[in-house]
């Protein structure tokens, strides 16, 4: 008989993919809670283990690898984003890491075409206003906003799976779509969306909106000069990591009114949210749950899982982090 293979699952995953860890002969899985574990309990637990499955709210560094110990094969990071994790040091450890991208476009892009279409259509200001109890009647100026299939324009920042699958929804609603995209030659055209210089999209777009990893060249690309560099009366939508907007500019460029509003789903500070973002009623809020459908996050769960399996079974994981 094959020797126990024991894989930490540092939070709960979705149920019908924890039903199915049991059906794994050969692995112990040692699952967590629902809610992350702290720091000395994850360290604590990783400890001699062959595998881990993880999440955002997990850092993974080079005092996580020494707690797990060298039998630590790969770690599984329950996200397409992988900025929790430290990529040099899993190098050095020779640890391998995969994350979840692919099965999550869909869903992502569906949230953050909802948070477009509140921001524009002041849904969630309306629906405060109504449950106020304030007298209403109908009128021509009453919660006026952006006329989305009208001629706005879109501004994808990072056209890659999820800003295409964003693009494609917004075709559909009759916006004219710009992007950047470094990995796209300036002037082309992808579906319909033209690629277009930073200072350009963001001077003719309604509405931007941010598809990027959080990279050192990406943290703070929204700032006080990109703020001011962008369109009178613009909506800013942040369904990618938190740290690519500096919050406190963004603040002041919403109270100085030359940002209508934003929608922010990632956050700087996160699982703490600026009180001054809550305090504006021009910003919707949401709990890092862009990626929440039901199924998608099946998949997720699910594709950590095989990729975990794949290291231990000695195949090549399905979908592997570049780490050095
Ligand atoms: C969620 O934020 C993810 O990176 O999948
Ligand atoms: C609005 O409800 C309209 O009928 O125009």
């Amino acid at each position: 008989m094959k020797p126990t293979k024991s894989v930490y699952v540092a939070r709960l995953l979705t149920e019908s993919v924890t039903r199915e860890l049991g059906s794994h002969a050969g692995l112990a899985f040692d699952i967590g809670q629902e809610a992350p574990p702290a720091r000395a309990e994850l360290l604590e637990r990783v400890a001699d283990k062959d595998a881990a499955i993880v999440t955002l709210t997990e850092r993974i560094d080079e005092e996580f690898f020494a707690a797990a110990g060298p039998g630590l094969k790969v770690v599984a990071n329950v996200a397409v984003g992988f900025d929790n994790i430290d990529l040099a040091a899993a190098a050095r450890h020779g640890v391998t890491i995969t994350n979840t991208p692919g099965v999550l476009d869909g869903a992502t892009a569906d949230h953050t075409f909802a948070l477009i279409l509140a921001l524009g259509r002041r849904i969630v200001e309306a629906d405060r206003f109504i449950r106020e109890g304030n007298q209403w009647v109908w009128g021509p100026r009453m919660f006026v906003g952006l006329d989305i299939s009208a001629g706005a324009t879109l501004g994808i920042i990072g056209l890659g799976r999820i800003g295409l699958a964003v693009a494609r929804r917004a075709r559909a609603f009759d916006m004219r779509v710009i992007a950047t995209d470094a990995t796209r030659p300036l002037g082309s055209t992808v579906e319909g969306v033209e690629i277009v210089s930073q200072e350009e999209l963001l001077a003719a777009s309604d509405v931007v909106t941010l598809h990027v990893p959080l990279l050192p060249s990406t943290r703070h690309l929204i700032n006080r000069e990109t703020l001011a560099a962008m369109k009178p009366g613009a909506y800013l939508v942040n369904c990618a990591r938190g740290g690519i907007v500096d919050e406190q500019a963004l603040i002041e460029a919403i109270d100085s009114g030359h940002l209508r509003g934003a929608a922010i789903d990632t956050f700087e500070g996160e699982p703490q949210v600026n009180p001054e973002l809550i305090a504006r009623p021009q910003v919707v809020l949401t709990p890092h749950t862009a990626s929440a459908g039901e199924a998608t996050r099946d998949r997720m769960c699910r594709l950590a899982v095989d990729n975990v399996l794949a290291v231990l079974a000695g195949r090549e994981p399905l979908t592997p982090v570049q780490t050095a």
